[in-house]
């Protein structure tokens, strides 16, 4: 369906006689994810039949994570990552990876059984923890080794979302994120004293303990100019709101707390994979927009995809170091 009143963005067509209509907007996002998804059944009908010709080692429980899983230890030190708000979407696909590349994950949990049903392999190097994310204690637990106490976690992956209620347009909790980051800056410094106090004479050094902080947040809050399209700026504006404000106050905590953190600003976030479309990278630092990238969206899995090879992958090696104390755009 092409013609006037229609707009193809993206590769989806969006009615854009009355823009400043939420719902209009919406319905449009949800009909393409009905298509993505049809679309999406028939891919993973056929990458089924491929698998079942491969020996049960080469694959998880989701095609989005399908490679060898003992490629990575080859040639990167497994690290330990805690993550905090992974039963689903962005963090969800950066926990498969890290899980299927064998690093040491540690996942809070308010219903550990949400995440367990995601891996009916119970994999050894992942860590279930029952807890809320706004609770100092409970997110201070996930921050060292299982087994290994001694040893810190390398990096921590934040992923802390509410349910909209487009009706109200508010969020379920509209402070899920500023009470997640607080409860995590919170947390480490806990560790960092009591560590200290049993420093004394051993050769474990807490205060050289810095986690990479990967923090997903949201576009259309930046302070050097408009970071989404303008199509979408009246929906940003009205509907995303409250979110919004959670994340601002959320990103300031973060830039001012003196970790090493990387705010992550997804665009408009849908289901699904688009393997082949190359993720754009929109950078912004202290100075100011360092590469421009304006897009409409990107999926949960990429998000999550780009944050584990960018970020979690490389906490320890200096690799994420060019992305540390900026906000980092993702788009398609
Ligand atoms: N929707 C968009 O277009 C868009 C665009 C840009 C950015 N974002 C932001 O991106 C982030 C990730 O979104 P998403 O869709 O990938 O996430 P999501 O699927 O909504 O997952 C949110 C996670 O946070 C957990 N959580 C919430 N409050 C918690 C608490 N107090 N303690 C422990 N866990 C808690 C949830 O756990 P439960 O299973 O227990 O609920 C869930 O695992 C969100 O902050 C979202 O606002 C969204």
């Amino acid at each position: 369906m092409t013609g006037w009143g229609y707009k193809e963005l993206d590769g989806f067509l969006f009615n854009i006689t009355n823009i400043t209509n939420i719902d209009t907007i919406v319905n449009s996002i949800k009909s393409h994810h009905h298509h993505h998804q049809q679309q999406l059944k028939s891919i993973n009908a056929i990458t089924k039949q491929h698998w079942q010709s491969l020996p049960s080692h080469f694959y998880t429980t989701n095609h989005s994570t399908y490679h060898q899983p003992n490629q990575l230890k080859k040639t990167k030190m497994a690290k330990t990552i805690a993550f905090l708000g992974a039963t689903g979407g962005c963090g969800l696909s950066a926990l498969r990876r890290a899980v299927a590349a064998g690093h040491t994950c540690i996942a809070l949990c308010r219903t550990p059984s949400k995440l367990a049903a995601q891996f009916p392999d119970r994999p050894a190097n992942l860590h279930l923890r029952e807890g809320n994310a706004h609770d100092v204690a409970s997110v201070a637990a996930c921050l060292s080794h299982p087994s290994d106490p001694a040893r810190l976690v390398d990096a921590v992956n934040f992923s802390l979302g509410g349910v909209m209620n487009m009706a109200k347009l508010t969020l379920d909790d509209p402070d899920v994120c500023k009470k997640g980051i607080a409860a995590l800056l919170d947390a480490i410094a806990a560790v960092r004293a009591e560590r200290a106090n049993d420093d004394n004479g051993s050769s474990i050094n807490s205060s050289s303990w810095r986690p990479l902080l990967a923090v997903v947040s949201t576009t259309g809050i930046s302070q050097h100019g408009r970071d989404v399209p303008l199509l979408f700026v009246p929906f940003y504006y009205y509907a995303l709101h409250v979110p919004h404000e959670d994340k601002r106050v959320a990103e300031k905590s973060l830039f001012e707390s003196g970790e090493r953190v990387v705010a992550v600003r997804p665009s408009l976030l849908v289901d699904g994979e688009k393997p082949d479309k190359p993720i754009r990278v929109h950078v912004e630092g202290p100075g100011g927009i360092e590469r421009k990238e304006v897009g409409y969206f990107i999926s949960r899995d990429d998000v999550g995809r780009w944050m584990f090879d960018n970020l979690l992958q490389k906490a320890d090696d200096g690799g994420a170091a060019q992305y540390e104390g900026k906000a980092v755009g993702l788009t398609w």
